[in-house]
């Protein structure tokens, strides 16, 4: 064992209604939840305050995006503060979506990381390669290039989680499979090791994120560095719960 607790976070994305979000978390305060399973669920922000009062208490609540200052003259725009004052404790950040749609820079993203974690939010830090970098046999290269992104601005780790979400699995229906999924967090913890330190590559979580769904969570679940899911379309579902469980 690792001594990592497991940690399964659900990113709604761009989804949801009030109906549809008490439904979801009807389900989640009346399923049996692992307690040894740290549970976060990333809502779109303007469900957030709706979500907090409708969670069981021991879920955690991520924005799925923020800016990297306080406040200010920033259209449109959310800051970690205003996520910490409705009762939010983490967000969700360098998603892919964000870093492809909204052409979201590296160092946007560590920068953003970094002022999060400054307002007293955890992190989760997501990184992951594309299909062509993949092919291309790039894949430790792209993610060992974002993590650097991470560690130029990132001092402390201890409220970080890592969410590696290869792009080609994300939403397709094509999930990495456990080995492939274990190889990239393999490297990932060794990347640590060699670069922040021997403590954080021990203690870091490190998620696995791409077409998560409750046949192949258990699977995924028995390798040695995967500490965890960030799911899409299956935290919008019952089978969800069955996630959450899936080391049981
Ligand atoms: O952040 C979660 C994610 O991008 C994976 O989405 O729908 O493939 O589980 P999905």
């Amino acid at each position: 064992m690792s001594g990592r607790k497991f940690c399964v976070g659900g990113n709604w994305k761009m989804n949801g209604d009030q109906k549809s979000i008490a439904d979801i978390c009807k389900t989640l305060s009346s399923a049996p939840l692992d307690p040894n399973t740290e549970v976060v669920i990333g809502c779109p922000a303007i469900y957030l305050m709706y979500a907090r009062n409708l969670l069981p208490c021991e879920v955690g609540l991520a924005g799925q995006n923020a800016y990297k200052v306080e406040k200010g003259a920033f259209t449109g725009e959310i800051s970690p503060a205003m996520l910490k004052d409705i009762g939010a404790d983490w967000v969700i950040l360098g998603h892919s979506e964000r870093r492809a749609i909204f052409k979201e820079s590296d160092e946007l993203i560590a920068e953003k990381a970094q002022h999060a974690l400054d307002q007293g939010l955890k992190v989760i830090a997501c990184i992951g390669e594309t299909l062509e970098e993949r092919e291309a046999g790039k894949t430790n290269e792209v993610v060992a290039r974002q993590m650097c992104a991470y560690a130029q601005k990132i001092k402390d780790w201890q409220n970080v989680v890592v969410a590696y979400e290869p792009v080609w699995a994300i939403g397709t229906g094509k999930t990495a499979t456990p080995d492939q999924a274990q190889e990239v967090h393999a490297f990932l913890r060794q990347w640590l090791s060699d670069n922040i330190s021997k403590d954080v590559s021990a203690s870091l979580r490190i998620q696995y994120g791409g077409s998560v769904t409750a046949a192949n969570a258990k699977e995924l679940a028995k390798k040695p560095d995967i500490d965890g899911f960030l799911v899409g379309g299956a935290s919008l579902k019952p089978e969800f719960v069955e996630i959450i469980n899936a080391r049981q």
